[in-house]
């Protein structure tokens, strides 16, 4: 039994609202939260977290409970194992009880790599040489001990001595032995400083060697195994966990190396790839780690490629509220280095300083471009437009199509205007070149994009009922609202048709050679989503400037304080 003074620790310490968050995209809605449920499928949000009560609440399906009770729900877990899963996140360790059998089986690789390190550091503790190496990198045998660092010695069969059972095939599968064509075994690493990879799960996954001295490579990492996958993992995060979930920040940077040296200087939220590029799994645990994220790279080509590769990956998976900056380090240096040399303070300096997304997105796409002619503008937004329209959060997709419209000197329904061309046509020889008669020809309308919306997925007109539209369109979209509402559940294709053999014939068929183009290209309901809630500002400003031409009377200035207090 887990004791309940554990259990109510651990639901105090974790917020309902990160838990679930991390599973489900969260919008604010007044004190709570909301989405559509997980639990079941719908298309508008009953699903709320309230942050003061703890809990989250269904109203559509019923679904209800603390962070533990989510856990288990949405991972399919038991009890014990959501409280395993919960209290790993929160960098808190569960009391063991020696009555209860054993919650997971390790994997029959963990011993093989665990009595490898505990070989391993031991052997740097008997190197001279090794410890040597260490300190005149300026590493404290106390941090060589937090990161559990060892050192493999020279002989081809060391490990021999380490492991039970040499010849065992787990030795093999765990990377630490290699096969020669012969037949015989040997070490993979040999004279090298060890670092330990612990996985997810805190255990150990697999080894990077670092030679003492010059010596290709430099650096040897396990080969992926059953338990260790490059494109998951993250170096240092076993160490980094608690810092990163009190900070809510984590910094990722490029080696073994600065992780380590960070740490000794008290910047305990670093961690790293494992010599390769940040991928999408990376990205979404960071996301899931911590608020703000930061990479940090080295100033040279090969950094600025290493960064725009890592902000793609972010692209896909970033959602409103996350943070995610680019640091780029003076020519010449790394964290290490640049740790060792300026310090903790001025390093956290460069941390607050760097580049937000936006602006390295922009940036790097910009370069090369001369901004001050239509071409270069055309080619930043032909560029610059797919990739933001991939973000997954609709307030960083504007914040995002702000920034560029500035950049371009256009306003964002011209930018949006012309970029619905750009996804369509080249860019040189449609809109810009035609007599530079500015980008924007016809008038933007968001009516126009509510209809297509409705056109590609009907149920969304549901929202729509207690709008009073105006303007071109609007006695179509009226209509469509009506057919919707009195049809349970038309499709797409129904409501085409009906529409296509309607009165609105003409105007339906325009807008579906429209809505072939956004197919499969757009998130719908998010579109949807951003699109009503610009429709109802437009029309609340609309009826704010209509009461104050005006003398208020007294049900109007009630309905005034009402609008302004939106
Ligand atoms: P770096 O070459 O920047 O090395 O590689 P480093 O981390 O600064 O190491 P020191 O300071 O020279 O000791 C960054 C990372 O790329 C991977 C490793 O994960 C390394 O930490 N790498 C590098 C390899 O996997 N193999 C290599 O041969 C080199
Ligand atoms: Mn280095």
């Amino acid at each position: 039994m887990i004791p309940q003074s554990f259990i109510d620790d651990l639901l105090n310490r974790l917020d309902v609202v990160d838990v679930v968050g991390r599973a489900v995209t969260l919008k604010k809605a007044g004190a709570n939260y909301q989405a559509c449920c997980p639990f079941h499928q719908e298309k508008t949000p009953s699903f709320t977290v309230s942050p003061v009560k703890q809990f989250y609440h269904c109203f559509g399906c019923g679904a209800h409970g603390n962070g533990i009770d989510f856990v288990m729900a949405w991972r399919g877990l038991s009890f014990v194992q959501a409280i395993n899963e919960l209290a790993h996140m929160a960098g808190m360790v569960v009391p063991k009880d020696e009555s209860q059998p054993v919650q997971r089986q390790p994997d029959q690789l963990t011993p093989v790599l665990e009595e490898a390190s505990r070989f391993y550091r031991l052997s740097l503790k008997g190197s001279k040489r090794a410890i040597d190496y260490l300190k005149t990198r300026g590493l404290t045998g106390l941090t060589a001990a937090r990161f559990g660092l060892g050192y493999a010695p020279a002989g081809w069969r060391s490990l021999e001595t380490a492991l039970k059972n040499y010849e065992a095939d787990e030795v093999v599968d765990s990377g630490l032995v290699i096969v020669s064509e012969t037949g015989r075994r040997y070490d993979r690493f040999r004279d090298r400083i060890m670092f330990p990879i612990v996985g997810f799960r805190g255990r150990i996954v697999g080894f990077g060697g670092r030679v003492l001295d010059t010596g290709e490579p430099k650096y040897m990492n396990s080969p992926e195994t059953r338990l260790f996958e490059k494109g998951k993992e993250l170096y240092g995060l076993a160490q980094a966990q608690k810092a990163i979930r009190i900070k809510g920040r984590v910094l990722v940077v490029e080696g073994y190396m600065d992780v380590v040296m960070l740490h000794q200087y008290g910047v305990d939220y670093a961690v790293a790839t494992l010599g390769t590029a940040t991928t999408e799994a990376h990205a979404k645990s960071l996301m899931r780690l911590a608020d703000e994220i930061v990479f940090s790279f080295d100033g040279d080509s090969a950094g600025r490629r290493a960064a725009w590769k890592a902000l793609n990956s972010c692209l896909k998976v970033i959602q409103d509220g996350k943070k995610v900056k680019f640091l780029f380090l003076p020519e010449g240096d790394d964290p290490d280095s640049y740790v060792r040399g300026h310090g903790k303070q001025a390093f956290e300096r460069l941390v607050e300083d760097a580049q937000s997304l936006a602006k390295f997105l922009l940036e790097h796409l910009a370069s090369g471009s001369d901004l001050q002619t239509e071409e270069g503008q055309a080619r930043l937004i032909k560029e610059a437009y797919p990739l933001i329209h991939q973000m997954p959060a609709p307030a960083y997709r504007l914040v995002l199509r702000k920034s560029l419209a500035q950049r371009v000197g256009l306003s964002l329904e011209e930018l949006d205007e012309f970029s619905g061309k750009v996804d369509q046509k080249p860019v040189f020889s449609g809109v810009v070149k035609r007599g530079g008669s500015r980008l924007a020809r016809v008038a933007p309308s968001l009516l126009r994009h509510l209809i297509k919306l409705v056109f590609m997925q009907p149920s969304l007109a549901l929202n729509l009922r207690n709008e009073a539209f105006t303007g071109k369109g609007a006695d179509l979209l009226q209509h469509m609202i009506e057919m919707v509402v009195s049809s349970q559940d038309i499709s797409s294709i129904e409501l085409q048709q009906e529409l296509l053999h309607s009165e609105f014939s003409e105007i339906t068929s325009i807008f579906l050679s429209e809505i072939s183009e956004l197919n499969g290209k757009i998130d719908v309901q998010q579109e949807f989503m951003d699109a009503v809630g610009k429709w109802r500002e437009r029309q609340r400003k609309r009826r704010v400037d209509e009461l104050l031409k005006n003398e208020l009377t007294p049900a109007g200035k009630e309905e005034l304080r009402g609008l302004l207090a939106h």
